[in-house]
């Protein structure tokens, strides 16, 4: 055997062992690279006599000829291998369930939600959305808003206090959403329309009372302002809230020390097999308060009530969101167990709009 022969079958068996594009390579390099073992033998040509050279040529070239072949073929193959993997790791199985996109599988809490849709409506309506601290001074939450002092509507607040500052002073954990009335009409010069959704708390707890609860206030300031309007706003309210084409309606007098006269509101509804369903039947269901701001509230605030008039509500939102979304109990609404904001939890992108629907 030549030495020609030997350095073929070595090379060959080098490009077929090759187990990938960069060991391909290197095996090229080793034999047709410029210092490669077949570019030497090419270069002695040049040396050679006449007759030698037609001798060595024809193997020098032939031998170039089959290792540049079997390279290529080699490096056919690796790349076909190469895809073949590639295709195979990156294989989808169609058939398998669609897996949720990040976006999509948290859930909004049915507060959110409902304060969202609260916000939509009565956005059409006008109003801005206006917010105020969880933690008041008496001043707020009760004085300015026309408690007197030691007047029994302070009790029936269950107050949380803190503990008293240097001057013995006591701030409280606010009890409703009004104060934030009072920060609204100091700060802004009327025509006011605003609602405020927020935090609020009371040392109260059974099904369907938490410490910790949710109001929505409005408050309405404007020369004009009076009943009739109110009346209108709120039953456009609960029609858009409930999702129903009319809502009956009563307004029974009641007592807030902030407005008079004052009014607790029912509306109509059915109970029917533990279901409860409004805009039609015989019951009524309290929902809100509400009434004329009292002149002494503007005045706390530097309105001028013989300028100025308008009204106020409130009302609870977990109750809404209850009553709405057919939720029995508060308490788990503040437990954070997956499993129920899986079930009453609403879709993130399902953002409530008049034009989309609320609850779409
Ligand atoms: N602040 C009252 C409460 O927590 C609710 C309320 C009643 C607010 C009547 C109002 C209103 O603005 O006019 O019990």
């Amino acid at each position: 055997m030549t030495d020609l022969d030997t350095l073929e079958r070595d090379l060959l068996g080098q490009i077929e062992t090759a187990s990938d594009e960069a060991a391909l390579e290197a095996v090229r390099v080793s034999a047709l690279g410029k210092k490669g073992s077949v570019s030497e033998l090419l270069k002695t040509l040049g040396a050679m006599t006449p007759d030698e050279r037609k001798e060595r040529g024809p193997l020098i070239n032939g031998l170039r000829d089959r290792v540049t072949t079997a390279l290529g073929s080699r490096r056919e193959a690796l790349q076909g291998a190469a895809l073949e993997a590639r295709l195979a790791s990156e294989r989808i199985d169609v058939t398998l369930p669609l897996r949720e996109a990040p976006e999509a599988s948290g859930r909004i809490h049915p507060i959110s939600q409902v304060i969202d849709e609260i916000t939509a409506i009565f956005a059409d309506l006008g109003f801005s959305v206006a917010e105020g601290p969880d933690i008041e001074t008496d001043e707020y939450n009760f004085t300015a808003l026309n408690f007197p002092e030691g007047h029994p509507a302070r009790e029936m607040h269950d107050t949380f206090f803190l503990a008293p500052d240097h001057l013995g002073r006591r701030k409280v954990l606010r009890t409703h959403t009004s104060p934030v009335q009072i920060r609204t009409m100091r700060s802004v010069e009327p025509p006011i329309r605003v609602i405020i959704p927020g935090r609020t708390y009371r040392h109260d707890s059974d099904q369907t009372h938490t410490p910790m609860f949710h109001q929505v206030e409005g408050l309405v300031i404007d020369r004009q302002a009076n009943i009739a309007n109110l009346k209108w706003v709120l039953e456009n309210f609960c029609r858009a809230f409930f999702e129903v084409e009319s809502v009956g309606m009563r307004f029974r007098p009641s007592f807030f020390p902030f407005t008079e006269p004052s009014a607790e509101v029912d509306i109509q509804c059915t109970r029917k097999g533990g279901e409860i369903r409004f805009g039609e039947g015989t019951d009524w269901l309290e929902v809100l308060g509400c009434g004329m701001v009292h002149p002494n509230v503007l005045k706390n605030c530097g309105l001028d009530p013989d300028q100025f008039q308008g009204f106020a509500f409130g009302m609870g939102i977990d109750r809404l969101a209850m009553l709405k979304y057919g939720m029995p109990d508060l308490r788990p609404f503040f437990e954070a167990d997956v499993r129920w904001i899986e079930h009453y939890g609403f879709r993130p992108l399902d953002v409530p709009s008049l034009v989309g629907g609320l609850t779409a």
